[in-house]
């Protein structure tokens, strides 16, 4: 495996064969597998999860990591191509990422969406011209549209809890947060729910419809998958016989870049906190997911976050399992 990127690049029985790896490897470690092996991790973007369960994943199956963020004592970081750079940044990324890449047997990197311009975000452009400054193996910890390894996790979590792939119900929500978030994880979360073939419908407040080009991506992966893809901004038609309710907020599509436009919208919604109520009508064992990190009693109530339909912690501690899992595949002897 040359990169990870987007689990449309890959096919069903690769995905399955990830996922059974990630098990093999929670109940059968390797602890020498990658012996010497390293992985450079370039953080543009903060984490706690992504950051602590690829150090964890690499020291489990014996090789080694390293970690840069511009909060270290790193020289500045210029990432605007073309610039004069007579500010306070002394080093361009141009030449900081290929350094970092050229120390390690592939790469990790994470940056965020610019959320200037929805077009250019879709396209993920800002991930794309870093990963054309690298030659090695290449590992997307979550870019403007794609988090593929949150979403593996979650397909895991899924299978785990015995939750159907075709007849199972997801619940993607719009949840109220006081920022503009990025779209990588819903988007990549509807693909993800729609590849397994479940019956997806998209729960959202007007205004913060999901960019048609990824809503069209998902609905051509349910159909090949035996799944479908709806989406309304009814509660309670949405919630109907649901198996699970994924929660996550993301900014505006409407005011897409515009802070103040995007403030005063979601103002008008700060209800959305998913809550007891909101599982009336769904199935009694209704699983509540969100990737992490969720601010509680804005976008989730603390009974649902601390009860048993919660599945957050499993999710989390799935994520260092399938990337031992990718890991093993791009860096092992086999790869
Ligand atoms: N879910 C997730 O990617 O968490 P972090 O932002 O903490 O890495």
């Amino acid at each position: 495996m040359k990169k990870f990127n987007d689990l449309k690049d890959f096919a069903d029985e690769e995905i399955h064969a990830l996922l059974e790896l990630a098990n093999r490897l929670d109940v059968q470690p390797e602890a020498q597998v990658l012996r010497g092996k390293v992985l450079s991790l370039l953080f543009l973007s903060p984490s706690l999860r992504t950051l602590a369960s690829f150090q964890a994943a690499m020291i489990r199956l014996g090789g080694g990591s390293f970690v840069i963020s511009p909060d270290m004592s790193i020289h500045g970081l210029e990432t605007r191509p073309g610039i004069v750079m007579d500010g306070a940044a002394a080093e361009h990324i141009r030449e900081a990422v290929p350094v970092i890449a050229s120390y390690g047997d592939a790469i990790g990197i994470r940056a965020f969406a610019e959320r200037r311009n929805l077009e250019d975000d879709i396209a993920d452009t800002e991930f794309s011209s870093l990963i054309e400054l690298i030659d090695t193996p290449y590992i997307n910890m979550e870019s403007a549209m794609n988090h593929p390894c949150q979403n593996l996790a979650d397909w895991k979590t899924l299978d785990d809890l015995g939750i159907p792939a075709n007849g199972g119900k997801f619940v993607l929500s719009w949840a109220y947060h006081p920022k503009a978030l990025p779209l990588a994880v819903p988007t990549s979360t509807l693909y993800t729910a729609a590849r397994r073939g479940m019956d997806v419908t998209v729960l959202r407040p007007e205004g913060f419809e999901l960019p048609e080009p990824l809503m069209q991506k998902a609905r051509q992966a349910a159909e090949a998958a035996g799944g479908t893809v709806n989406e309304t901004d009814d509660r309670v038609a949405a919630m109907q016989d649901a198996h699970v309710i994924y929660a996550k907020s993301w900014s505006s599509t409407r005011h897409y870049g515009d802070k103040l436009a995007d403030q005063e919208l979601r103002s008008n919604f700060v209800s959305w906190c998913v809550d007891e109520p909101w599982f009336d009508n769904a199935r009694k064992d209704c699983r509540f997911m969100h990737c992490l990190p969720v601010r509680r009693g804005v976008v989730v109530s603390e009974p649902i976050l601390d009860g048993p339909r919660s599945v957050v912690i499993h999710e989390a501690r799935n994520r260092m399992l399938v990337q031992m899992a990718v890991l093993h595949q791009m860096l092992g002897s086999g790869s």
